[in-house]
């Protein structure tokens, strides 16, 4: 497993990998994706990552109108580079709490299980 931080690392790293996830968090005047991501996703939907796995978590704070959009917004990216979505995209208010943590935990055991499907598991 590797963990890269989205402006270290151009997301063609995600081809030496079989499971690939992105956690962000939104920030921004309107929901927009973090200044910082913005590089890794207009850089994904160049890539293909067919017969791959993917997952999108990430934070925010429901007291804003539009609720954690850059983590739907990377789902949408993810779909451009002909991967498979592996788990729902899940979105976190704030730090995680017990529930959110359970969350995670069935988000990694989905992305695995569809893994192992590719395997003929
Ligand atoms: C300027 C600013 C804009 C933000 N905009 C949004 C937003 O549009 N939607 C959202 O769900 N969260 C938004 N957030 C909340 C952050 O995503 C949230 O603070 C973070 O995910 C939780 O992580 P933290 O505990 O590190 O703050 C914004 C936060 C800041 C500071």
């Amino acid at each position: 497993m590797l963990v890269e931080e989205c402006m270290q690392v151009h997301p063609r790293k995600f081809i030496d990998y079989d499971i690939c996830v992105m956690a962000t968090y939104t920030y921004g005047s309107n929901g927009a994706l973090p200044e910082e991501a913005e590089d890794f996703y207009f850089d994904l939907e160049k890539i293909y990552l067919t017969g791959k796995i993917f997952g999108v978590l990430g934070s925010g704070d429901r007291i804003y109108e539009k609720f954690c959009p850059a983590v739907d917004d990377f789902d949408k990216q993810f779909e451009k580079t002909h991967t498979t979505r592996g788990a729902e995209a899940l979105k976190i208010n704030l730090s995680p709490n017990e529930m959110d943590k359970e969350n995670i935990k069935q988000f990694a055991e989905y992305l695995v299980a569809a893994y192992s499907k590719t395997l003929g598991h």
